[in-house]
């Protein structure tokens, strides 16, 4: 909604939701001057003035993954026709449009970051990062969000996996800067070469796939062992596929904007072919934000998944 403000977006040349060029400043602005008690929980019980801060941070997903089997989270905002991005066919690149995004969806993808103690990235994201068409969601920026952290038993940054199939992406200072331990994830079949660059770099490679590509059950088996409970998926829609297809999601936010944006050529959720049970979710709350964006309005939706169909196989992997 707050795209429209002069002065504020007015001049924006790009918001993506989850990689806005500047998304702090822009929230934290945007935040500060309009954030308002406007939420409506409509599932499981209707329920009025509901504010927008701390309610994701209620749910205490840091609490909730265990050293036998993490929680493992994404979150997604969608177009009422399941858009999630645009092609831009001129630019061989996709993006996505301004005028889906607000500082509420915003809030709340932040309020999940900061209960994260990996997070789990591409190689995609840190060359846009590294070419400025993407802004910095490597680390938790705000000041509340890092004492509730402190608060809360987490390091002050989390971890941060960079899943890769072709390993050619530059690093990022901002992660030595804030001593986040970085692993690279990619699959068996992996260039050798650029496997071994990033051996010597002293970064920890991750090898979780048969072929080229990160595997979404060995990725959290591994990222299990190494101890982490609370893994936040900021990756895009691959990396979902993977850890839905093969049963790894715990729980899937999804903001859903009442807007139908068209478009002849765009990304959805996923990418890969038909799924089973696998594919279903359980409603377990439901908000809606009127007039955001402005003219419009929003669901933010939490559901959780099954998990119980993981294989024997890596039940015994976790318990060893
Ligand atoms: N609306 C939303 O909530 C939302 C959320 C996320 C993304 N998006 C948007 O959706 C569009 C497409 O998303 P995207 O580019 O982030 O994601 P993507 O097309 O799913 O993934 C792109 C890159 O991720 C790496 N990758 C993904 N899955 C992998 C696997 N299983 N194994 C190894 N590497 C893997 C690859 O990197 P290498 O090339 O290095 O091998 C690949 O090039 C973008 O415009 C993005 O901004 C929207």
């Amino acid at each position: 909604m707050l795209l429209y403000w002069p002065g504020i977006y007015a001049n924006s040349d790009t918001s993506s939701r989850l990689y806005n060029r500047d998304p702090y400043l822009k929230t934290t602005i945007l935040y500060t001057l309009f954030m308002q008690n406007n939420l409506i929980c409509l599932y499981p019980q209707f329920c009025e003035n509901i504010s927008i801060e701390g309610l994701y941070l209620a749910h205490q997903i840091h609490k909730l993954g265990t050293k036998e089997m993490p929680f493992v989270y994404a979150n997604f905002l969608s177009s009422l026709d399941g858009r999630i991005a645009l092609e831009d066919s001129s630019q061989c690149s996709s993006y996505i449009p301004k005028h889906l995004t607000t500082a509420s969806d915003f809030r709340l993808f932040m309020e999940l970051q900061a209960q994260a103690d990996c997070l789990i990235t591409h190689g995609g994201y840190m060359r846009a990062l590294n070419e400025g068409r993407l802004g910095n969601i490597l680390q938790i920026r705000d000041k509340d969000l890092i004492a509730w952290r402190r608060d809360n038993g987490l390091k002050p940054q989390p971890a941060v996996v960079i899943a890769s199939a072709s390993l050619n992406f530059p690093f990022h200072k901002s992660l030595l800067e804030h001593q986040q331990a970085v692993y690279i994830a990619t699959g068996q079949d992996a260039d050798p070469e650029r496997t071994q660059y990033w051996k010597d770099k002293g970064h920890p490679i991750l090898v979780v796939g048969e072929d080229q590509m990160v595997h979404g059950a060995a990725l959290i088996s591994k990222l299990t062992s190494l101890g982490y409970k609370g893994i936040y998926l900021i990756a895009g829609p691959q990396m979902l596929d993977t850890v839905i297809r093969e049963k790894q999601l715990s729980r899937l936010y999804l903001t859903i904007t009442h807007q139908l944006i068209g478009g002849k050529d765009f990304r959805t959720l996923l990418t890969g072919s038909m799924l089973g049970p696998e594919g279903n979710l359980m409603l377990e709350t439901l908000y809606y934000e009127p007039n955001s964006p402005i003219g419009s309005g929003q669901f933010f939706m939490q559901f959780d998944l099954n998990q119980s169909t993981k294989s024997a196989e890596q039940e015994l992997e976790v318990n060893h």
